[in-house]
């Protein structure tokens, strides 16, 4: 008997999922021979020195408090009044943009992606994403009857590629008359590149250049900030949001935050999708297709996950102990991330420009036999379509000092 009852758009291969696939051996290794044989640096989650997934006290001492009734009940579907006023500020902090705001719940910045690319890109369009890029974008795109366009995120000098961005934008904006832009920044996943404001007032600019040719033209740019609070020093990661304004009003700026990395919420799905929009109709426009997003799919968010961040952000005492363990555990970050990059030098690993963040990327051929011949060293690592992922945000200082050396005679031995 044939097996096929779903629909034929909707038959998927099972099991693929190259992140977890990898991890779950790295977890079955642990178990064998002990964690402090293995370095797992497959999945996107803080874990300690010890191989613990972090989860902030100033995060959980809330959240254990609340009352039953707040784990119980509905939230509303756009979201508690609270959470929607006090996420204005997790997003923006002391950088809140000179426009409408208006903010949705979402679970997690997934659901954020998805609420943009079901409602600001056209079925069937494209939606354009750089070629290093987080993979369920494309899974999002795909399941929503959309469609991704990948442009070169790196030019030969390092940088951003303004060139190759604004030739695909362009191509796009030609074909399509409106175009959804995701734009992963600051600690761009996988690779921790941040846009510089120079880069950011480039496009800026190129925006409000093709803007002014045809009022009829839709530019719309997501900033996905997952990983904001895991970038920069103090508040300078959002610097980059206020150079966002004033631009022509058929252009319209995005926000998906995500709870999961700067809360450590990541089970608890909580985020919410943001506009910064040039006008009042717009951002009512945004609210109203978001909520009624929201009820097309999942219904509601996480209550007792908005009221936890609300609680936090809205009481300057739990506010400041919040800030101040986030900003030990980036700091904690950081210090990973320098060891990888000094000894990267040292053993002369290319890598691909790394700012901040949970990610490094080394671009490298034949990814997944390099992985293979690490995993025989009981190393984990992601093997994307141009190269490894590896993961600062859960290993030790010292498994990131000694990882390029090895990374660097895996390749070698893989590629020649
Ligand atoms: C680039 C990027 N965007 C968005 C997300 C959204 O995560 P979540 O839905 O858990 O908030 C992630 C999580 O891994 C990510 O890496």
């Amino acid at each position: 008997m044939q097996n096929k009852m779903v629909i034929k758009s909707a038959v998927r291969e099972a099991g693929n999922d190259p992140i977890f696939k990898v991890s779950g051996m790295a977890k079955k290794r642990i178990a064998e021979i002990g964690k402090e044989n293995v370095i797992n640096a497959t999945l996107g989650a803080l874990m300690d020195d010890d191989g613990n997934l972090v989860a902030f006290d100033s995060v959980y001492s809330v959240f254990d408090n609340l009352d039953r009734t707040e784990y119980a009940s509905y939230a509303g579907i756009a979201g508690t009044p609270d959470f929607l006023e006090n996420v204005v500020y997790a997003c923006f902090k002391h950088q809140k943009p000179d426009a409408h705001i208006r903010a949705v719940a979402t679970p997690g910045g997934t659901g954020a992606v998805r609420h943009a690319i079901r409602n600001y890109a056209d079925t069937d369009d494209y939606v354009l994403i750089p070629d290093w890029h987080w993979a369920p974008y494309e899974t999002i795109a795909n399941e929503n009857g959309r469609k991704v366009k990948a442009f070169p995120l790196f030019s030969d000098d390092g940088g951003f590629n303004l060139e190759g961005y604004f030739g695909a934008f362009d191509n796009l904006l030609d074909e399509q008359k409106r175009v959804l832009s995701i734009i992963n920044s600051p600690a761009h996943n996988p690779t921790g590149y941040s846009l510089s404001d120079g880069e950011w007032e480039a496009i800026k600019a190129h925006y409000i250049e093709k803007a002014n040719e045809n009022p009829d033209y839709r530019i719309i740019l997501l900033c996905d900030i997952a990983y904001i609070d895991f970038a920069g020093h103090g508040e300078s990661a959002r610097d980059f949001m206020n150079i966002l304004t004033g631009m022509p009003e058929n252009v319209l700026v995005l926000y998906a935050f995500s709870a999961s990395k700067g809360y450590t919420m990541y089970g608890l799905r909580n985020g919410a999708i943001l506009c910064a929009a040039p006008t009042e109709a717009i951002a009512d426009e945004f609210a109203a297709s978001c909520a009624y997003s929201n009820r097309g799919t999942w219904s509601n968010g996480t209550h007792a996950a908005m009221t936890t961040l609300s609680q936090i952000i809205a009481d300057d005492t739990l506010r400041a102990a919040f800030e101040a363990e986030q900003e030990k555990y980036r700091d904690i970050l950081q210090a990973r991330a320098k060891a990888f990059l000094d000894a990267a030098k040292t053993a002369d690993l290319e890598i691909c420009p790394y700012v901040d963040g949970f990610f490094i990327s080394i671009p490298c051929e034949n990814t997944e036999a390099v992985r293979d011949e690490l995993i025989t060293k009981d190393f984990f690592i992601v093997a994307l379509k141009h190269g490894l992922r590896f993961a600062p945000c859960a290993v030790s200082e010292a498994q990131c000092r000694i990882a390029p050396e090895m990374i660097k005679a895996a390749i070698e031995k893989v590629n020649g």
